[in-house]
């Protein structure tokens, strides 16, 4: 397995019209539930209501969202377990650019890789699979490790490092500038304030656009901010783990940062495709993980049931409501579902146009409010990276 510490440790009117297919033709739509040519969907139990007593739905759109000062579609695409082992073996090249360049297709701009997925082959393959296209998308990619003979270190972000980092991450990705340059994870031996001076260069040369944290403190986005303005956080945000609308969300309110939800399917657990009897193969992070032990998934299993009872009201799958459920929370939030097959990537681009009601997000924080959810999202050695 080759992953992440903390993570792990061990265009256009064309594709607008692909997904309307696939909600309306894959998922067995009716007129009523869905009002698709309107772009807002409709809830069937709110047709017989007038205008004024229907309840209000969230305005799903496939418009884009604005991190920052930085515009990327509602839904992105995380191409780390393309590449990392993180929950299935690395796959091909030849397997994985078609699905990279379908969600272009299908009016995905916004693609999430690091140099520590693989370490570095999944930047080669976002790179290259973006290299016909890379006027029309943001790339993000992160740094903050040190690597030898092909593995990862510890923590890394002294300036020299970084500036090193970019050189390699940018002859990786096939450019001359990464969109949103984002510290991994935050290094306790380096001042904030020198990693955010770096990246402020970095961004006056041009190989840098825009400044990223992930699974960084208030604290720490604030004294960061402070020197370069930071466009997003990134940090794991789903259903079943809710923690940055308390521990985040006023901080990027206020200062005007996006959010970008990672494991927004709480790993695959919240489409429903997982339940006691998944076996995962060996070297899956998932094994060490202790929300995803038997026991716990059989707790967490109505987290499921409850989007599963959502996804069959409104014609649409669990992962499409787990989706739509983070697109409703803040305008300010781009969700990075990883998937390494294409017509996943349908099903998820999809859940854009999944509009949820004030009714639905009331039932559905009502329901969520019953289920304690079981085990701990990280093994201790993740844990331990987290800044608090
Ligand atoms: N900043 C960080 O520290 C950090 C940490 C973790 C992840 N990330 C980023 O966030 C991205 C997404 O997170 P993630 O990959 O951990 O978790 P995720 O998106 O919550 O879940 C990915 C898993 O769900 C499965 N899946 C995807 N769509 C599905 C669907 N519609 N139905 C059933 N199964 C589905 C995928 O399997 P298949 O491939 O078989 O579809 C994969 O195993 C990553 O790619 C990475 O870019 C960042």
């Amino acid at each position: 397995m080759n992953n992440e510490p903390n993570e792990h440790s061990t265009a256009g009117n064309q594709s607008k019209q692909s997904r309307r297919d696939f909600l309306g033709k894959g998922l067995g739509l009716t007129a009523s539930a869905v009002a698709l040519t309107a772009g807002v969907p409709m809830p069937s139990h709110a047709a017989n209501l007038t205008a004024k007593e229907a309840p209000r739905p969230r305005p799903a759109s496939d418009a884009p969202r604005m991190l920052g000062a930085l515009e990327v579609s509602p839904i992105g695409l995380g191409c780390m377990s393309m590449s990392s082992g993180s929950y299935n073996p690395p796959r091909s090249k030849a397997e994985m650019i078609p699905v990279i360049r379908g969600a272009v297709d299908l009016g995905v701009t916004f693609f999430d890789t690091a140099e520590v997925y693989g370490p570095f082959t999944n930047e080669e393959l976002v790179g290259e699979a973006l290299a016909p296209v890379r006027d029309q998308v943001v790339i993000a990619s992160k740094f903050g490790f040190s690597f030898g003979g092909g593995r990862r270190g510890g923590r890394n972000s002294q300036p020299d490092h970084i500036r090193t980092a970019v050189e390699g991450m940018l002859r990786r990705l096939q450019t001359d500038r990464i969109d949103l340059l984002y510290l991994h994870r935050v290094d306790p031996n380096v001042p904030i304030e020198d990693v955010a001076g770096t990246v402020k260069d970095l961004i006056a040369e041009g190989k840098a656009l825009h400044f990223g944290l992930s699974e960084a403190s208030p604290a720490t986005i604030r004294r960061a901010h402070a020197v370069q303005p930071v466009a997003a956080l990134q940090s794991e945000y789903s259903l079943w783990w809710r923690e940055p609308e308390t521990k985040t969300f006023p901080t990027l309110q206020e200062l005007g940062i996006g959010f970008v939800p990672f494991s927004p399917l709480g790993k695959g657990f919240l489409t429903g495709k997982i339940d006691t009897t998944t076996a995962f193969a060996k070297g899956d992070f998932r094994n060490v993980v202790p929300r995803f032990s038997e026991e716990n998934r059989e707790a967490n299993q109505a987290m499921v049931n409850l989007l599963k009872k959502i996804a069959d009201e409104k014609g649409a799958t669990p992962a499409q409501i787990a989706l739509a459920w983070i697109l409703a929370q803040q305008p300010w939030i781009a969700p990075i579902p990883g998937t390494t097959k294409r017509h996943r990537l349908e099903e998820n681009t999809a859940a854009a146009e999944v509009a949820l009601t004030d009714e639905d997000l009331r039932a559905i924080e009502e329901a969520a409010a019953q289920i304690e959810v079981q085990g701990a999202r990280y093994p201790e050695s993740s844990e331990r990276m987290i800044d608090y």
